[in-house]
């Protein structure tokens, strides 16, 4: 049954990026900053007065970002000629709306740019459970009441970096927030995971999820989102 749905996804997934192959090619390096930028917090209505941190982890592959279709099937944005990666995308739309600090967790092993080889690798880890080693860290976890936690959908789960960065601190006592852009499979169990790593903080169950496609034009949707939770 795990073999059909992962063929359902692969399936998904490829039919989602074939629309961009056509277009012309300008090439996409992997993010590798970090960003620690330190703003004022707002308060939350799940924690209030609480300092947020925006973790994320994005991954935005090597496509053309020629022509609109390309750009929101690939699953990233370009704004002010900078091109992002979905997660990346929303998570700066939160942190201008919410304050807080911005933090990108990444690997010491980059991954590959191209689709087919990073959906290999990401079921192979899968698969193997593996725990990729971070490069970078939050060195003032203790501090933050709030996580604001951002993912891509992989396979149906999270990224295994999430795993690694999950079980790196102990997030007793702070609210979790998920969001999560997608091709089609929203959070899956991402949430359940999240509370079973750490099972004692509060996972929010009002996370955001947003289609790839929409990403691009999902900065009210966030918004809105971020008000409804009291931001
Ligand atoms: C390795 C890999 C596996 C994926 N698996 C799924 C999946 O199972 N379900 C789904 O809805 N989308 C899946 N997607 C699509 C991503 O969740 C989507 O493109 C997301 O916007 C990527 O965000 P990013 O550009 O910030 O990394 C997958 C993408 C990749 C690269």
């Amino acid at each position: 049954m795990k073999k059909i749905s992962a063929f359902l996804l692969a399936l998904t997934v490829t039919l989602g990026l074939t629309a961009c192959s056509n277009e012309e090619n300008k090439s996409v390096g992997n993010s590798k900053t970090t960003n620690t930028e330190d703003t004022t917090s707002n308060d939350s209505s799940l924690n209030k007065d609480g300092k947020v941190l925006i973790a994320y982890f994005t991954m935005p592959e090597d496509v053309d970002t020629e022509g609109v279709d390309a750009v929101s099937g690939a699953s990233i944005v370009v704004k002010d000629n900078q091109v992002m990666g979905n997660v990346e995308y929303m998570a700066n739309v939160i942190h201008e709306t919410v304050g807080g600090d911005l933090f990108q967790i990444e690997t010491v092993e980059d991954y590959p740019l191209d689709h087919e080889p990073l959906v290999d690798q990401a079921a192979q880890e899968q698969d193997d459970n593996v725990r990729p080693e971070l490069s970078t860290h939050v060195e003032n976890m203790d501090t933050y009441d709030t996580i604001i936690l951002g993912y891509p959908n992989w396979w149906g789960d999270m990224p295994q970096a999430l795993y690694t960065f999950l079980e790196e601190y102990e997030l007793s006592g702070k609210t979790i927030i998920p969001f999560c852009p997608h091709g089609g499979s929203g959070f899956s169990n991402t949430i359940n995971t999240i509370e079973e790593l750490q099972p004692n903080s509060t996972v929010s169950e009002d996370g955001l999820t947003i289609a790839r496609d929409d990403v691009a034009d999902s900065e009210q949707t966030i918004v809105e989102w971020l008000k409804s939770l009291g931001y």
